[in-house]
C-alpha cells in the first residue's frame, strides 16, 4: 500500500506554497484579491466560527456535556458555572444516612467512563460522588469549571444573537457572553421546605433538609446518632431510604407519613437474585467480593453484565399501561410481600397500601423499610402534623412528639420552573411562562429560548430504563446542534412553534393511556393528583427516548442565518478544506481511507 501522501500530490505542492497557518488553516496570500464576493465565503469548509458555551451546573449533566462537546466540537470555549463547591449535584447535596443509587450501579454511570469495581449492587452515594469526581479528573473537566458560582440571570439578546448571563460569586457579580447556554441545573436540586407547617423557627432542636445535608453541619460519626430521638418527615424515595438506616443507630426514628406508596422490589431485581443465589438471607443489597470484581475486569463480562440489568429495568415498560395485565399481577405481588413484611404491625399495611395503580407515581424499592417500621424503636405517625413546637411536632390528634433532631425528607420543587430570571426572544421571562406550563420541544428546546439547551430538566427522566443513557442521548443531540450552527452558518436556532405543540399533543396522549395520570399525587405532575398534565417525564420508555434523540430532525427547528453567511452556499467556503489542503492530510481524510478498502461507504 503506498504512503497516502503519494495518492494525493497536490498537498505536497500546497504545502510548499504554504498558503496554510500552523493550524492547517487557509490564509489568504497577501498578493492576491480575495475580496468577499457572495457565495464564496473566505473560510476552509471544515473551520466553523469559533464559539462560547456556557453551561449552568456540574452534575451528571454538565459533565457528561462537557465531555460530549470535548470529543466532537472544535474552535470552542466552555465555561461551566456551579454553584456548590464541589462538581456531583445531587450526589454531592444528599449526603444523608443511607442514601445510596436505587437502580443497580453498573447501569447508573456513563458508557465512556465505566467503573468495574463498584462495591455494592446499589452503591452508596459518596461512592458515586467519587465517580463523578474521577469523570471531571480523566476527562481534564476541572479547567472548564468554577465553583461556587451561582448564575442568577440569563437574556437572550436578539440583535447581537448572544446569551448574556449573570454570575455570583463572593458577593460580586459580573456578565458572561456566549452563543449558547446549557441549563444543566437539575429537576432535583431545589429542596423544598414544609413551609405549610407552622413554627418552624422554633423547634429547638437540629433541622435539617436531605437535599441540603452538609448545610446543618451534623457530624459522620454513626455513634451520634446513639441517643437522638429523630423525626423524619416524608416517605418519598429519600425517606425511605434514611429511615431504615437511621432505625439502626438512632434511639429513636418517627417517619411522618401522608402518602400511600408502592413498596416494590429493588430495580434490577433480576440480577440481584442471580448474585444471591448461594444465600438464604438476601439482606437488602450485595456487596460484590474480589472475585465477582476481578470478573468485571473482563471487557465481555461487565458488558453483558450490564446489558442484562438494562434488559431487566426495560423489561416493566408495560406495566405503565393502563388496564395491561401485568398490573394487577404486581398489585397482588406487592399487596402480599408488603403485609408480609409488616405482619407485627398490621396497621402500617393498612397505612400505606395505596388505592391507585401501581406506577402512577414513582415506585419505592425501599429496601429495609417496612422491616425498620415494625421495629420497636420505630413507629409510622400519618395524623397530619399541626405545628413544630420548640420540643417537637405536634400531630392534629394533639400528641406532642418530642425529637431532637427533624429531618424533612420533604423533596424538590419540581414546577420546572427555573430558580432564575430567564429572558427569552422578545423579553419573555420563562419563569413566568412556565409557571403556566413548561412548554418544550423534545424536553430540551422552546421556541422562546434561542440557542439554549435543557439538560435532564423538563420531559426527560425515563420511567423506566437507565437515565444516564437518556442523558448521553441528549448530550449527542445537543452537541449535533451546536455543531451544525457553527458549520453551517448559522448564527442561532429555534424549535418551530408547531412543533412544540405537536409533540405536546403526542406526550398527552401517550400519558393519556398510562396509569401516570390517575389518582395519585406525583412529582411526575408537578406535585398535583388526579389527571395533571405530565411535564417532568419523557413520554415513552428509556429505550425510546435513546432511538428517539439518535437522529436530530432539523426540520422540526428554524435557522437563523450569520450575517456574513446569508447566501445559502456560504458554508461551502471558499473551496478548501483545512486539513487536506494544509499539512495534515491524515486528520481530514482518516475515516475515508483505509489500507484494505481503498474507501468505505
Ligand atoms: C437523592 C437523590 C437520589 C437519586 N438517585 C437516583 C438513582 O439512583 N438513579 C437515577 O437514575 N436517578 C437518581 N436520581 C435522579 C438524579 O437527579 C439524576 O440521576 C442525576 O444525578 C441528575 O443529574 P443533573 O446533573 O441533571 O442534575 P443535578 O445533579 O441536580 O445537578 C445540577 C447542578 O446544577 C447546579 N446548579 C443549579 N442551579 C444553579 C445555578 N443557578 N448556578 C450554578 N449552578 C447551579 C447544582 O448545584 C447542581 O450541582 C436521584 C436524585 C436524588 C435527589
Ligand atoms: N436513591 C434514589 O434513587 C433516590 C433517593 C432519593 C431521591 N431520589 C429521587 O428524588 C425524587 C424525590 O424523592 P424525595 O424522597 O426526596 O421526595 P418525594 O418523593 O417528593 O417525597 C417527599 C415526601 O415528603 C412528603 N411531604 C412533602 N411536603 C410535605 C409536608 N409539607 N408535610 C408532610 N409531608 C410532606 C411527601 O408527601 P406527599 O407524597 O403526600 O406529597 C412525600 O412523602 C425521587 O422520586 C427520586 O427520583 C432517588
Amino acid at each position: 500500500m503506498s504512503d497516502l501522501t503519494d495518492r494525493i500530490p497536490s498537498m505536497a505542492a500546497a504545502q510548499q506554497v504554504s498558503i496554510t497557518d500552523a493550524n492547517g488553516a487557509y490564509q489568504k496570500p497577501d498578493h492576491l484579491d480575495f475580496s468577499w464576493a457572495p457565495p464564496l465565503y473566505e473560510r476552509d469548509i471544515n473551520t466553523g466560527r469559533r464559539l462560547r458555551i456556557v453551561c449552568v451546573g456540574a452534575g451528571f449533566s454538565g459533565l457528561c456535556a462537557a465531555v460530549h462537546f470535548q470529543d466532537h466540537l472544535a474552535n470552542y470555549e466552555l465555561q461551566i458555572y456551579e454553584r456548590a463547591d464541589d462538581v456531583g449535584g445531587v450526589w454531592h447535596q444528599n449526603r444523608y444516612p443511607g442514601i445510596a443509587c436505587d437502580v443497580p450501579s453498573h447501569s447508573y454511570q456513563l458508557s465512556f467512563c465505566e467503573k468495574t469495581d463498584w462495591s455494592a449492587y446499589y452503591a452508596p452515594g459518596a461512592e458515586i460522588h467519587g465517580y463523578l469526581s474521577t469523570v471531571a479528573e480523566r476527562y481534564g473537566l476541572r479547567k472548564f469549571i468554577k465553583l461556587q458560582h451561582t448564575v442568577t440571570n440569563a437574556r437572550w439578546d436578539e440583535e447581537r444573537g448572544k446569551w448574556f448571563v449573570t454570575v455570583s460569586s463572593g458577593g460580586v457579580s459580573f456578565e458572561d457572553e456566549c452563543d449558547f447556554v446549557l441549563f444543566a441545573t437539575g429537576l432535583l436540586s431545589k429542596p423544598i421546605w414544609p413551609d405549610n407547617i407552622p413554627g418552624r423557627e422554633s423547634f429547638s432542636g437540629t433541622m435539617v433538609h436531605t437535599g441540603d445535608w452538609r448545610a446543618a453541619g451534623l457530624p459522620d460519626d454513626p455513634e451520634f446518632w446513639a441517643d437522638k430521638r429523630v423525626g423524619v418527615i416524608g416517605m418519598g424515595a429519600s425517606g425511605v431510604q434514611i429511615v431504615p438506616t437511621l432505625q439502626k443507630k438512632a434511639q429513636s426514628v418517627t417517619n411522618f407519613g401522608r402518602s400511600k406508596l408502592w413498596i416494590s422490589g429493588g430495580w434490577g431485581s433480576k440480577m440481584f437474585e442471580k448474585l444471591h443465589k448461594h444465600k438464604k438471607e438476601h439482606g437488602t443489597n450485595y456487596f460484590f467480593t474480589e472475585e465477582d470484581i476481578a470478573g468485571f475486569r473482563s471487557d465481555e463480562a461487565y458488558r453483558k453484565f450490564r446489558c442484562q440489568i438494562e434488559e431487566d429495568l426495560g423489561s416493566t415498560h408495560e406495566l405503565s399501561f393502563r388496564g395491561h395485565p401485568l398490573q394487577d399481577i404486581f398489585a397482588t405481588k406487592f399487596t402480599e410481600t408488603m403485609k408480609h413484611k409488616v405482619a407485627r404491625k398490621p396497621e402500617v399495611a393498612d397505612a400505606l397500601l395505596p388505592d391507585f395503580p401501581v406506577g402512577c407515581r414513582r415506585l419505592s424499592p425501599g429496601p429495609g423499610y417496612l422491616e425498620a417500621l415494625c421495629e420497636d424503636n420505630c413507629s409510622l405517625v400519618t395524623d397530619k402534623i399541626e405545628a413544630f413546637t420548640p420540643a417537637g411536632i405536634r400531630t392534629a390528634d394533639g400528641t406532642e412528639h418530642e425529637l431532637d433532631i427533624i429531618i424533612c425528607a420533604t423533596g424538590f420543587d419540581v414546577t420546572l420552573i427555573p430558580a432564575f430570571p430567564i429572558i427569552g426572544r422578545g423579553g419573555v421571562n420563562i419563569q413566568e411562562l412556565w409557571a403556566r406550563e413548561s412548554r418544550t420541544y423534545l424536553g430540551m428546546f422552546s421556541p422562546e429560548m434561542p440557542n439554549a439547551f435543557n439538560v435532564l430538566t423538563t420531559q426527560a427522566a425515563a420511567q423506566s430504563g437507565s437515565l444516564l443513557v437518556v442523558l448521553e442521548q441528549q448530550c449527542s443531540y445537543i452537541t449535533k446542534v451546536i455543531s451544525k450552527c457553527q458549520r453551517d452558518g448559522y448564527a442561532s436556532f429555534a424549535p418551530k412553534q408547531q412543533a412544540v405543540d405537536d409533540f405536546l399533543k403526542y406526550t398527552d396522549a401517550y400519558f393519556g393511556r398510562t396509569v401516570l395520570t390517575t389518582n395519585c399525587k406525583s412529582w411526575y405532575k408537578n406535585g398535583e393528583a388526579g389527571e395533571a398534565t405530565i411535564r417532568a417525564i419523557w413520554p415513552g420508555s428509556g429505550s425510546h427516548a435513546y432511538v428517539a434523540f439518535q437522529n436530530p430532525r432539523w426540520e422540526d427547528f428554524d435557522w437563523d442565518r450569520l450575517k456574513e453567511q446569508e447566501h445559502t452556499m456560504s458554508w461551502l467556503g471558499n473551496g478548501c478544506a483545512a486539513y487536506l489542503d494544509g499539512a495534515d492530510v491524515h486528520l481530514a481524510m482518516r475515516g475515508f481511507y483505509r489500507p484494505e478498502t481503498h474507501y468505505i461507504y
